[in-house]
C-alpha cells in the first residue's frame, strides 16, 4: 500500500512524508520542484532511515499521474501540490488556476482512471474570506478574497461534485491555518526562493542576519496590540492531522464521503508577540518598524478545533516556544537552505 504524496518535496509535504514513514507507510512523492529541492527528500530520508522516490513530474500531465500511480499500486493521494503565493495570485492569476485548480482535476481523472479514490487536499483557511465570527468554524461562509483564496474553494467544491457522484470516492479537506516551524532535527524545514512574504521565515531571517528589520504592516487593527493576529501550528503537529485525517477516510460512510476540517491550533498570536517570542528562542534581537497595512489582510484569524478534535481525534501539541525554537535550529543549521 503506497500512498502518492504531491508536493512532497515542498515545506508540508516533507514534513508529512517523516510522518507517514514513521508510521510505517510507504510513500513516493510526485513533484516538479518548482518551488523545492529534492534535497529535501534525502533529509526525510536521513531522518527515518526509510527510502523516499522521487518521481520528477508535474500535476498538469494526466498521463505521467496514471504512470506513477499504475507503477506504484499507489492507494491513496495526499495532495501538496500547488502555487500559494497570495500577492502573486493576483498579479498570474492564470498560474494561480492552471496549476491548481487544472492540476488537480488532471490529478483526479488520473485517479479516476486507475481506481485510485482516496484522496487528502492541502486546503486553506484563506477558504473562509473576512471573518464574519470568530472563531472560524466550518460551517462559516466560504468567500476568498484573492485568486489564490478562490483556487482552492473551486477545488473543494469539484472535490465536493466529485465525492457526491460516486460513493467510491473517500476525500479529506484539511483547512490549514499559518503553519509554521520545522522537523525538530533542524533538517527539513521552510526555504522560500527569496525575501519570504510570510511573517515566520521573514522574522527567522532578519534574527539570522539576512535581512535588516521586520516590517509590521499595521498596528491600527482592532487587537489586543493593534497588530494582525493568526493561528500559527507547528508543521509537524499539521504533519501529524494528515496522518489522522487519512485514517478518517477509512471510517467515512458512502453516504458522506467527504470532509472539510480545519487544522490549527485555535490560539491567537500577534506580530509582536511572534517578534517577542523569537527573539528569546534566538536570543537575538529583531528590529522592526510599523508600516502601513497590507492590502487583504484581516485583524484576526484563528480555528474553532472542534471538529479536528472530536472527528480526527487530533490536538495540536506544540506551542509557539516549539515553533520558534525549532524554526531557529532550522535556520542555524541551514543558512542557506537547502543550498548546500
Ligand atoms: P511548497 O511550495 O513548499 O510545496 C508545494 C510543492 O508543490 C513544491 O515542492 C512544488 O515544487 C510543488 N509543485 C508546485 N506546482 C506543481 C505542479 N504543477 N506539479 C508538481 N509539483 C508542483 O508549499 P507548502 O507550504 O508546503 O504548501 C503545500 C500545500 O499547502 C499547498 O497546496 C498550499 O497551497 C497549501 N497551504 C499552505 C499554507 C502555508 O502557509 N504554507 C497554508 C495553507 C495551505
Ligand atoms: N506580517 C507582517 N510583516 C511581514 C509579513 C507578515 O507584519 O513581513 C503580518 C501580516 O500582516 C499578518 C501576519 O503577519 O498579520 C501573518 O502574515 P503571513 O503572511 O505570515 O500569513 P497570512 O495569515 O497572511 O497568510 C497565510 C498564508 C496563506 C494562507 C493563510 C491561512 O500565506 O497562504 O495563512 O490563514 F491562506
Amino acid at each position: 500500500m503506497t500512498i502518492l504524496v504531491t508536493g512532497g518535496a515542498g515545506y508540508i509535504g516533507s514534513h508529512c512524508c517523516v510522518t507517514f514513514l514513521e508510521a510505517g507507510h510507504d510513500v513516493v512523492v510526485l513533484d516538479n520542484l518548482s518551488n523545492s529541492n529534492a534535497e529535501s527528500l534525502k533529509r526525510v530520508e536521513t531522518i527515518t532511515g526509510r527510502s523516499v522516490l522521487l518521481e520528477q513530474a508535474d500535476i498538469r500531465d494526466q498521463a505521467a499521474i496514471e504512470a506513477v500511480l499504475s507503477r506504484h499500486n499507489c492507494t491513496a493521494v495526499i495532495h501538496f501540490a500547488g502555487l500559494k503565493a497570495v500577492g502573486e495570485s493576483t498579479e498570474n492569476p492564470l498560474s494561480y488556476y492552471e496549476n491548481n485548480v487544472v492540476g488537480t482535476h488532471r490529478l483526479l481523472s488520473a485517479m479516476a482512471k486507475t481506481g485510485v479514490h482516496d484522496l487528502i487536499f492541502s486546503s486553506s483557511a484563506t477558504v473562509y474570506g473576512e471573518p464574519q465570527r470568530l472563531p472560524l468554524t466550518e460551517d462559516h461562509p466560504l468567500a476568498p478574497t484573492n485568486p489564490y483564496g478562490r483556487t482552492k474553494l473551486m477545488v473543494e467544491d469539484m472535490l465536493r461534485d466529485v465525492a457526491a457522484s460516486d460513493p467510491r470516492w473517500r476525500i479529506g479537506m484539511l483547512r490549514y491555518f499559518n503553519p509554521v516551524g520545522a522537523h525538530s532535527s533542524g533538517l527539513i524545514g521552510e526555504d522560500p526562493l527569496g525575501v519570504p512574504n510570510n511573517l515566520m521565515p521573514y522574522i527567522a531571517q532578519v534574527a539570522g542576519g539576512r535581512l535588516d528589520k521586520l516590517n509590521v504592516f499595521g498596528n491600527d487593527y482592532d487587537t489586543r496590540d493593534g497588530t494582525g493576529v493568526r493561528d500559527y501550528i507547528h508543521v509537524v503537529d499539521l504533519a501529524e492531522g494528515h496522518l489522522r485525517a487519512y485514517e478518517a477516510l477509512g471510517r467515512l460512510e458512502a453516504s458522506q464521503n467527504s470532509f472539510a476540517v480545519n487544522l490549527g491550533t485555535g490560539n491567537g498570536h500577534s506580530v509582536l508577540e511572534m517578534v517577542k517570542e523569537f527573539e528569546r528562542a534566538s536570543n537575538r534581537q529583531v528590529p522592526y518598524s510599523i508600516a502601513a497595512r497590507r492590502s487583504g489582510d484581516v485583524a484576526e484569524c484563528y480555528a474553532d478545533t472542534q471538529m479536528a478534535t472530536d472527528f480526527l481525534s487530533w490536538q495540536a501539541s506544540k506551542d509557539l516556544r516549539d515553533m520558534c525554537a525549532d524554526t531557529w535550529k532550522w535556520v542555524v543549521k541551514n543558512p542557506k537552505g537547502y543550498q548546500l
